[in-house]
C-alpha cells in the first residue's frame, strides 16, 4: 500500500499545479478497498501499484463530484471541498483527477485502459439514474438493484478485471468476484447510513432518505407497510425528517425486519464473490472486513 500511496503522491505532482496539490492534501485517503483489491489480485506485477493509484484517482474524482451532485457537506469525516471551496472548485478538481487517471491508465494494455475507463461511463449513468431515481419515492428493487451496479460495482468489478489481465488470471472469476463485492459493499453502504452515528460514517447519518435516496432497507419497508404507513413514510421522502420520524423509520425498519433482509442480500452477494475466490485468502478477507465493517 506503501507504493500505492507514492504512486498517487507522483501522479499528483505531475499535474504540476499547487493549488490541486494542496486541495488534493486535504483529502483523506479512505479505505483504499479498490486499491487493495487490485494489489491483492496483481500482487506480483510491479505496475500493480500505479494501475492501483489511477484506480483510487478516479473513485476520488467519483466522490468530489458525487458530493456536488449530492450536495453533502462532509466526507471522510471531515468537511468536503464542495462545501469548504465550492462546487465550482470540486468539480474542477474531480475533472483533473479523471483525466490525469486516463492519461496514465493508456500506458496500460489496451483491455486494461477499456475495461477501467468504460466502467466510469457506467459509473457516471449509475449517478445520473440514482439522481432520477431520488425525484419521486422509488420502491422497485430492480430499478434500485441495476443503478446500483452501475453506479458502484462497475469500477470495482473493472479493478478486479484489469487486475487479473495484469497477471494473466481468469477475467470471468476475478470480474464476478468484484461485481459481487460492489453490489454487497454498497448494499452495505446504505445500510450503515441507517444503522451507524455521523462521527462513526464521517458523513451525516440517515441522510440517504433525505437525499431521496430510497435504498434497500426502505424498499423493503414499504413493501411491508400497511397503506396508512405507507403514506406516512412516502410522506417524509426527500425532506429533512426530525428525530421523531428518524425514530418512526426505524421502529417501522425493526418490526419488519428490513435491514435485516438487506443484509441478507448483501451476505449472499458477499457468499457468491467468496465462492469464486475461496482458495485465495486475501480476497476471502476483503470480503470478511467489507461485510463487518462499520463505515
Ligand atoms: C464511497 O466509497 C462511495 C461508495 C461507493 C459507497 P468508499 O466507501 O470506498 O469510500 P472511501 O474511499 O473509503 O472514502
Ligand atoms: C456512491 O454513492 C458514490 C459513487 C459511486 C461515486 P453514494 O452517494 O451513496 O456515496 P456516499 O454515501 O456519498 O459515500
Ligand atoms: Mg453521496
Ligand atoms: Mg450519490
Ligand atoms: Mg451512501
Amino acid at each position: 500500500m506503501q507504493r500505492v500511496e507514492q504512486e498517487i503522491a507522483r501522479l499528483i505532482k505531475e499535474i504540476d499545479y499547487d493549488e490541486v496539490t494542496h486541495l488534493f492534501s486535504m483529502l483523506s485517503g479512505g479505505k483504499r478497498l479498490r486499491a487493495k483489491l487490485i494489489l491483492k489480485i496483481a500482487s506480483s506485477d510491479e505496475r500493480a501499484p500505479l494501475l492501483a493509484a489511477i484506480v483510487e484517482l478516479i473513485h476520488g474524482a467519483s466522490l468530489l463530484h458525487d458530493d456536488v451532485i449530492d450536495e453533502s457537506h462532509t466526507r471522510r469525516g471531515v468537511a468536503s471541498v464542495n462545501a469548504t471551496e465550492g462546487s465550482k472548485t470540486a468539480v474542477m478538481l474531480g475533472d483533473i483527477l479523471y483525466s490525469k487517471a486516463f492519461s496514465e491508465l493508456v500506458s496500460f494494455d489496451r483491455d486494461i485502459a477499456k475495461v477501467v475507463s468504460s466502467s466510469v461511463t457506467a459509473l457516471s449513468k449509475g449517478e445520473m439514474q440514482d439522481v432520477k431515481l431520488a425525484q419521486i419515492f422509488n420502491s422497485d428493487e430492480d430499478k434500485y438493484l441495476d443503478m446500483l451496479y452501475l453506479k458502484t460495482a462497475t469500477l470495482i468489478e473493472a479493478s478486479a478485471i484489469a487486475a487479473a489481465l495484469l497477471v494473466g488470471k481468469d477475467i470471468q472469476t476475478y470480474g464476478l468476484y468484484g461485481r459481487n463485492l460492489g453490489l454487497s459493499f454498497q448494499i452495505i453502504d446504505d445500510i450503515l447510513d441507517i444503522t451507524s452515528d455521523a462521527v462513526t460514517l464521517g458523513k451525516p447519518s440517515m441522510n440517504d432518505y433525505v437525499e431521496g435516496k430510497c435504498t434497500l432497507p426502505y424498499i423493503y419497508l414499504y413493501q411491508a407497510l400497511d397503506d396508512a404507513d405507507k403514506q406516512r413514510l412516502v410522506f417524509s421522502h426527500a425532506k429533512s425528517i426530525d428525530t421523531d420520524e428518524a425514530l418512526w423509520i426505524k421502529e417501522k425498519m425493526e418490526e419488519h425486519q428490513s435491514i435485516e433482509r438487506a443484509f441478507k442480500l448483501a451476505h449472499e452477494l458477499s457468499h457468491e464473490a467468496m465462492e469464486a475466490v475461496s482458495d485465495d485468502h486475501a480476497l476471502v478477507s476483503i470480503l470478511d472486513t467489507m461485510i463487518k465493517r462499520s463505515y
